[in-house]
């Protein structure tokens, strides 16, 4: 295995990234593949949603970040590393915002994610990074990590705000750090086709990006199931296998497959 490296970016906050990362995890782990799932958010939202009562969490990648920091050597993979379901992940804390807080001072800090990520691909086919709000060091070193990059996109408000400031420290990061890099697509998350305005916002990010980018052709829906599941730390297919979210997110790791390396 050499796995695919996949960061799922927007400084935005609730745009459906963790949604998108649990659930994108799940349904590829479905389709067989092995999943590897990194939480690099402070708030943890996704290690909640991961981690139940018989997850005992001893390691996070906050621990893991500062041994990389100080060079020291980091513990064995099986440590750090925790099972739910189909799906691995690696916890995070809100002692990442240290790390985050660190990183500004650290000099050439950008690649020390890609360098604990590097020696785990041979174990996975995916490994997906769920990002935190912002386009700081915690994001600047997933994306450095990472041989493509997820935008999950809400067409509720001013959808496309921000977006121009994202591609453009991609590019950066692809010129200066990372080359191989690749858009992988925006995913149109929270959609209701039955409103004009969500209509019209996918128009007009369909229109704006068709030559620059490639958008996923299923669109999530927006439907109160999600968050039920993620109140119940489950994905949405594993909630409710009928649901069109869930349906959904099964179609995005078909693309996501059909994409490949
Ligand atoms: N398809 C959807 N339909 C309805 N609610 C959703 C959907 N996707 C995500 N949500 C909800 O939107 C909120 C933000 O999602 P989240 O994944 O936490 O975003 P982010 O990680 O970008 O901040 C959460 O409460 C989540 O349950
Ligand atoms: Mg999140």
């Amino acid at each position: 295995m050499n796995a695919k490296i996949i960061a799922v970016a927007n400084q935005k906050g609730g745009v459906a990234k963790t949604t998108s990362v649990r659930n994108m995890a799940f349904s590829l782990g479905e389709q067989g593949k092995k999943v590897l799932a990194l939480d690099f958010d402070p708030q943890s939202n996704l290690t909640s949603s991961f981690a139940d009562e018989n997850t005992k969490i001893t390691t996070t990648i906050a621990e893991i970040m500062y041994k990389a920091m100080d060079e020291e050597q980091l513990p064995y993979p099986k440590e750090y590393i925790y099972t739910h379901g189909n799906v691995d992940f690696i916890p995070s804390s809100i002692h990442l915002s240290v790390v985050e807080a660190n990183l500004r001072m650290e000099m050439g800090s950008e690649k020390l994610l890609a360098n604990i990520l590097e020696p785990l691909r041979k174990d996975y086919d995916y490994i997906l990074i769920d990002t935190n709000p912002s386009l700081g060091p915690l994001t600047i070193n997933a994306l450095s990590a990472a041989d493509s990059v997820i935008i999950p996109i809400n067409p509720e408000y001013y959808a496309t705000m921000g977006l121009t400031d994202l591609t453009k420290t991609i590019l950066k990061i692809r010129k200066r750090i990372n080359p191989k890099i690749q858009f992988e697509g925006i995913l149109l998350t929270m959609c209701d086709m039955q409103t004009n305005l969500h209509k019209e916002v996918c128009e007009e990010v369909t229109e704006a990006y068709k030559n620059g980018m490639k958008i996923f052709k299923v669109h999530i829906p927006r439907s109160i199931r999600v968050g039920e599941a993620n109140r119940y730390g489950m994905s949405i297919v594993d909630f409710d296998r009928k649901s069109k979210a869930g349906i959904a997110y099964n179609e995005v790791a078909k693309e996501l497959i059909m994409n490949g390396n």
